[in-house]
């Protein structure tokens, strides 16, 4: 049984996120979505609003499961018996950065390999950042997040 995880903020799940947990559900047996619970980044959504909305947009995908963990991710990957990190990459930047984690994540436990999958080129714009700027100054979010949790964001500041 080939188990991945998928880490992230999702501070909110995005529709690139939710592109790649589909794509990655298609690759692997089971896919665990790997929240991080990272009170020093200050997020938008608490830890449990994150797990509730990225169970809500993946309920229609049977082998995919939502946790959120503290500390290091090879732990985590460990704690589910997984032998693969996926990650999603949408720009050289991006790259920069997760080369930078793959090695690190290597030398802490070579066991794990990650993995990476390209961003739909519809989705490269994207990202949670984003989503929150654009919602501040509220612009459409239509397309950007999955459609269930729009209105989750847009009470967050207080419009519609
Ligand atoms: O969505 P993000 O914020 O880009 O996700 C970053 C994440 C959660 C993948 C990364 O911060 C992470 O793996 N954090 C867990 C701590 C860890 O293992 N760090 C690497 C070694 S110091």
């Amino acid at each position: 049984m080939r188990i991945a995880v998928y880490p992230g903020s999702f501070d909110p799940v995005t529709n690139g996120h939710l592109d790649i947990i589909e794509r990655a559900s298609r690759v692997f047996d089971r896919v665990i979505v790997g929240v991080l619970n990272n009170s020093g980044k200050n997020p938008l959504f608490s830890i449990d609003e994150r797990v509730e909305m990225l169970k809500q947009v993946t309920e229609h995908i049977g082998n995919v499961e939502i946790d959120s963990f503290d500390g290091l991710l090879v732990d985590f990957a460990k704690m589910k018996n997984a032998s693969v990190i996926v990650k999603g990459l949408r720009t050289v930047m991006d790259f920069e950065y997760e080369f930078q984690m793959a090695l690190l994540n290597k030398a802490l436990n070579p066991e794990y390999e990650t993995m990476f999958m390209m961003t739909d080129s519809k989705y490269s714009y994207i990202s949670s950042s984003m989503v929150k700027e654009l919602a501040g100054f509220h612009g459409d979010l239509t397309g950007l997040v999955p459609a269930e949790i729009v209105h989750k964001i847009k009470q967050k500041y207080k419009i519609g």
